[in-house]
């Protein structure tokens, strides 16, 4: 089981203690959520921001692009300390380039797929990747419901992985919270990404142990 907090609902007056304390939190990634004004209609930050909070924590930094143009900014995140790169296969035929390009910078490879979108999608591309992420909410903004819609995704990626002898995370993303987290872990996500759920609670560390143990406890393997 992997808990990784979203730094996007962090007190962004204060980036830096943020990202230190997501690293004393007993987390295994930060997840950095980078929106570019097109892919979706929102902006969060960029490479200078990671490169400035990357000494400040020793976590797995999950960088999650969700931007129209990821083949201009793989090398810049790469620099800036980026463990990994998930990119959105809704870019449709750039996809295998872009995860060439994730590996020959040899980051690992994550593949995100947006709740409208099928999974025959994903498809050809399971071999490749590290990480499945299962967009939970239409990506974009913080905050947001969970689409229930979405469970029998995660059914399918497990299943998916079972069948072939793969061995991807499965990953969850939007609207993550000690509600949702039993859901996505009945179904076999083993990754769970997560902003508000964590943020709002008084004791980050304390929110970390509770969704970790409702993982663990609905957990399908
Ligand atoms: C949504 C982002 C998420 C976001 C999740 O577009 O990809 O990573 O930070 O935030 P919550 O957990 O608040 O839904
Ligand atoms: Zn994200």
């Amino acid at each position: 089981m992997i808990i990784a907090p979203s730094l996007l609902a962090a007190d962004f007056t204060k980036l830096g203690g943020e990202a230190a304390r997501v690293g004393r939190s007993g987390a295994e990634w930060l997840h950095l959520d980078i929106m570019d004004g097109h892919f979706v209609p929102n902006i969060s930050f960029g490479p200078a921001v990671v490169a400035a909070v990357r000494p400040l924590s020793k976590l797995v930094f999950d960088v999650h692009l969700m931007c129209a143009r990821p083949e201009i900014l793989l090398e810049p995140f790469a620099r800036a300390g980026a463990d990994r790169m998930t990119v959105h296969v809704e870019l449709g035929r750039q996809t295998t380039s872009l995860i060439w390009k994730i590996r020959s910078l040899q980051k690992e490879v994550g593949l995100a797929v947006n709740p409208p979108t099928a999974m025959e999608a994903v498809e050809p591309f399971l071999a490749e990747i590290d990480s499945l992420l299962i967009m939970t909410v239409n990506p974009g903004f913080g905050g947001q419901s969970f689409i229930t819609e979405t469970l029998p995704k995660i059914q399918q990626a497990f299943a998916w992985r079972a069948e072939r002898g793969l061995k991807y995370r499965i990953a969850v993303d939007g609207g993550v919270d000690f509600q949702t987290v039993p859901l996505c872990a009945k179904d076999g996500a083993d990754t769970f990404i997560s902003g508000t759920g964590l943020f709002s609670r008084p004791n980050l560390k304390t929110a970390v142990a509770k969704m970790r143990r409702h993982a663990v406890a609905a957990c399908k393997t």
